[in-house]
């Protein structure tokens, strides 16, 4: 039913939903996280797994296609495969995935293949074990390492992607070994720009590595093709033109793609959030607990989805970075 598709007031569908299961972490990305943590929130503060459930009918009733669980670290969440098959039985659902930093795939993959997960995103920054250990401060690459490799083990679950955040004067050293891995593995391996999203606020424009400068690299190492784009991609894909495995860059600070972006986002503690610069937030949690009907709350997202931003203003005089990080976002 067209109409009861979710549009927000610049033209855009919304079929794409990101939840955040919980807010903590067990690592501290500097692009991220301060290294001393957050303040994270109490238990009846996150939404229940009934709750989460409910909400996702509710959106896949309105188009919602896509759902990824994101964190935090969506694994730290306790018995999170079970959150994920209620969500697998949601009607509408076509695409579960999950983004992870990989440090407990290795006790839980079978889990959520077995729950029904169908894509997976391992964010790597760093193959060199010093290095990763300077992003991410946990001395952890070998255990998220063998954890992507007990998820490679399910061949349903495709694809399997890894997402290095790009920062000036870290990342540059990697590229080689970043090509390397692509094109002997099945991942496919994405550079992130670095948005000011981080706990440190340390962002500066003159961090962000542009993906076009990494584009060159990699095309200096190896051949490369670009691979036609589908609809709201953020990524910009490449296969090595031997035919080697691909490689993707998503920019959303120097080509940011805003006019086709479908995606929403719903925080742990229930806040719905049109956009990862939103500066605000609309609150699905107190209707929810407070007895609202699905009629009721469907009301409530559509009139804050139609709000939803035009484009993030990260590169405009007077931007300011939201209140939120990247981990009380969720990817
Ligand atoms: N800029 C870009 N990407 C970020 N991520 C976390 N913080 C930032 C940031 N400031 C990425 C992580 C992970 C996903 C959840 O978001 O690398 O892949
Ligand atoms: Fe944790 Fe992911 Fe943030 Fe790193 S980027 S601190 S793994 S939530």
């Amino acid at each position: 039913m067209a109409d009861r598709q979710l549009h927000d007031g610049h033209g855009r569908r919304i079929s794409d939903l990101r939840v955040s299961v919980t807010d903590r972490c067990n690592f501290r990305c500097q692009y991220c996280m301060p290294a001393e943590g957050l303040d994270w929130l109490d238990r009846e503060e996150i939404l229940t797994f009934e709750e989460i459930t409910r909400l996702v009918s509710i959106f896949a009733g309105m188009g919602i296609e896509d759902l990824r669980l994101t964190g935090g670290e969506p694994l730290v969440r306790k018995q999170f495969p079970d959150l994920l098959g209620m969500l697998a039985a949601v009607e509408g659902i076509s695409d579960l995935s999950l983004t992870t930093n990989g440090y407990l795939l290795g006790r839980d993959a079978a889990a959520l293949v077995s729950a029904g997960i169908q894509r997976v995103n391992v964010s790597i920054d760093s193959l060199q074990r010093d290095r990763f250990f300077q992003m991410t401060r946990r001395d952890a690459l070998p255990r998220v390492l063998d954890g992507l490799e007990a998820l490679a083990a399910h061949p349903e679950v495709d694809p399997i992607k890894v997402n290095a955040v790009a920062i000036r004067d870290f990342t540059e050293d990697e590229v080689g070994r970043f090509c390397e891995f692509a094109r002997s593995t099945r991942y496919q391996v994405r550079f992130i720009e670095f948005m000011p999203l981080d706990g440190d606020r340390s962002w500066v424009p003159e961090s962000v590595l542009a993906g076009e400068q990494l584009r060159k690299m990699v095309a200096a190492i190896h051949p490369i093709e670009e691979l036609p784009r589908e609809p709201s991609a953020t990524a910009r894909v490449f296969r090595f033109t031997d035919g080697r495995g691909e490689i993707g860059f998503i920019n959303p600070v120097s080509e940011p793609f805003c006019s086709d972006c479908n995606r929403i986002r719903l925080t742990a503690e229930g806040k719905l959030r049109t956009c990862l610069f939103s500066m605000s937030e609309t609150d699905l949690r107190e209707p929810l607990r407070s007895g609202a009907d699905d009629a009721e709350i469907d009301g409530i997202i559509r009139e804050a989805v139609w709000r939803k931003e035009l484009k993030h203003r990260v590169n405009e005089p007077g931007f300011q970075q939201p209140p939120r990080t990247m981990s009380a976002i969720g990817g």
